[in-house]
């Protein structure tokens, strides 16, 4: 209730000071963070890398027996869907000109390369019953030329292509993806486990589920949002922790490897002038990044409390007979907790937060579910993609956050970055690296257990729903040029005298 009146109150003074534009806080102007603690250095065993996934750069759609993926089948039906009618058919060609990724990333001098397998390129029809030697024998290629050249693989399991095969019986709403995904990974494991020693096994669990299940901004295109995506995510943790089960098992002993999943998120903030409180910062923060990592690095294996509690009582409210967010049983609750070696974290932007009453959104809904409204600061400067503002503070908290509430688990950051429309001389990405480098450097000053640090992303590549339109490459690629060139931006030599230096180097002899 206390929000309510807060929000009463801010009415008020908004009335006093005449606020103009109720949607916006205002705020400091962000995109630039001091530097905190004792050490200027990043620790020597600390690992930088970039990362990419594969319907985003790979082509070959087709080529040497590689199955549709929904995003291939997506793209071809809905041109229309896609800001400039593009798809993936093409692309950087990094199945065919890996040799071209791989000189950048020499150059950068990365120390890991976060890629990801595409699942219907080694298994066409989704089961193990076709192993696709073509698509292995790139993977090994991918897998052996980085080994040589002493640059880590770090592989993404699934980055968002589900081959289309499963469709036909309702994807991630079905509970058979589990079974699915277990021999899918126990292959992964068997044939590339021998030198992949980092492995996650999905990315963005809340961004498929919500896009492709909730509100169909996505593939499969279903529209049931506060049941499907919630089904969604209930069956990506399931599938999740099987395979980290199996991996435990059956390799981790001759492997030695470790397992993870990717969840993004954005860290949330009230102002203190306005409405809010600690405890709605606590609460967006467990409808984000504590749905899927509650159940897996929390203490109870299952969903945060808030959320059980929340949607039982809409279901009630509803009229209906059931809860639309089914808890863990025991069983379950056993096989997630404690199912991740290290959490991976996909870090973008911040917003601020605020409750909403009555709850917006349709009914049933997350966004009605978490009864949450979100703003933006005016003074926070936006990348290309319109949901991307530049928050670097919003990092080292949310650092924070995993530290205090999830046992200080070891974190990989396995994304960040920032869109344009492709320049090489990108002054605003090498701002928003310099900024966000300081962040994590600065969480690590405070005792954060952050390992690693991959940018999104090596090269421009097929950005989803927004094709060719939002750039986010350290290297641009020359999409109209016979050889689709790999170009060194300006924020490639940054990140590179970064990872030369394992400082955070002045910004201004790059600009
Ligand atoms: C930084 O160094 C000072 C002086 O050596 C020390 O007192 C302080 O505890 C250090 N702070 C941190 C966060 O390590
Ligand atoms: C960081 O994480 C690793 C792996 O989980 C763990 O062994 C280590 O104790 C953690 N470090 C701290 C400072 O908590
Ligand atoms: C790059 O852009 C910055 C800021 O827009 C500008 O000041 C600088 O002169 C540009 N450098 C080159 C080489 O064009
Ligand atoms: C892209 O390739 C075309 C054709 O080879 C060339 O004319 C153009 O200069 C290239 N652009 C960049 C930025 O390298």
């Amino acid at each position: 209730m206390q929000p309510e009146m807060g929000q009463q109150l801010a009415l008020v003074l908004c009335l006093l000071i005449a606020c103009v534009d109720s949607q916006y806080i205002s705020g400091p102007e962000s995109c630039q963070l001091q530097h905190k603690g004792n050490n200027t250095k990043f620790p020597k065993e600390f690992a930088f890398g970039v990362a990419t996934a594969a319907y985003q750069i790979e082509g070959a759609w087709n080529a040497d027996g590689k199955g549709p993926s929904i995003w291939d089948t997506y793209t071809h039906i809905h041109p229309d869907r896609i800001a400039d009618h593009s798809n993936g058919d093409n692309a950087a060609e990094s199945y065919y000109r890996f040799a071209q990724d791989l000189v950048a990333l020499k150059e950068l001098k990365v120390d890991f390369y976060r890629f990801s397998i595409s699942w219907s390129r080694v298994l066409p029809r989704a089961d193990t019953t076709v192993q696709n030697q073509k698509a292995i024998a790139y993977y090994n290629m991918v897998i052996n030329k980085l080994l040589e050249n002493n640059i880590e693989p770090m592989v993404t399991m699934y980055h968002y292509d589900m081959p289309d095969e499963l469709t036909k019986f309702g994807g991630f709403t079905n509970e058979i993806m589990i079974k699915y995904f277990r021999y899918y990974a126990d292959f992964l494991f068997k044939t590339f486990g021998d030198r992949v020693k980092k492995w996650i096994t999905f990315n963005e669990p809340f961004d498929y589920c919500m896009q492709g299940y909730g509100n169909a901004e996505s593939p499969p295109i279903v529209h049931a949002p506060g049941v499907a995506d919630y089904l969604c995510m209930d069956n990506t943790l399931r599938a999740h922790a099987t395979a980290y089960r199996l991996y435990k098992a059956k390799y981790a002993s001759s492997q030695g490897g470790k397992v993870g999943i990717t969840i993004s998120s954005r860290f949330y903030y009230t102002s203190t002038k306005y409405f809010g409180s600690d405890e709605v910062v606590d609460r967006a923060m467990q409808y984000a990044l504590g749905w899927l990592a509650h159940p897996i690095y929390g203490a109870s294996g299952n969903y945060p409390y808030t959320i059980i509690e929340d949607i039982l009582s809409n279901s009630v409210k509803e009229g209906l007979a059931w809860t639309r967010l089914r808890p863990f049983n025991k069983y379950w609750t056993e096989i997630l907790k404690g199912s991740g070696d290290f959490l991976g974290l996909n870090y973008y932007t911040s917003r601020f937060v605020k409750m909403s009453y009555p709850a917006e959104g349709e009914i049933p809904s997350w966004e009605h579910d978490s009864g949450l409204k979100y703003l933006i600061d005016k003074n926070w400067k936006r990348a290309k993609s319109k949901w991307l503002y530049c928050v670097p503070q919003g990092l080292e908290d949310i650092l924070k956050w995993i530290r205090d509430n999830y046992n200080n688990v070891e974190v990989y950051i396995t994304e960040n970055g920032w869109s344009d429309d492709g320049a090489l001389n990108d002054t605003d990405r090498v701002t928003y690296l310099k900024s966000h480098l300081q962040a994590v450097l600065n969480a690590i000053n405070d005792g954060c257990n952050v390992t690693h640090y991959s940018h999104w992303s090596l090269i421009d590549n097929f950005e989803w729903n927004m094709g060719f339109t939002e750039k986010f490459g350290l290297y641009y690629l020359n999409m109209t040029s016979e050889n689709k060139e790999r170009v060194a931006k300006k924020s490639a030599h940054y990140y590179r005298s970064v990872i030369e230096s394992r400082k955070i180097p002045s910004s201004d002899k790059f600009v």
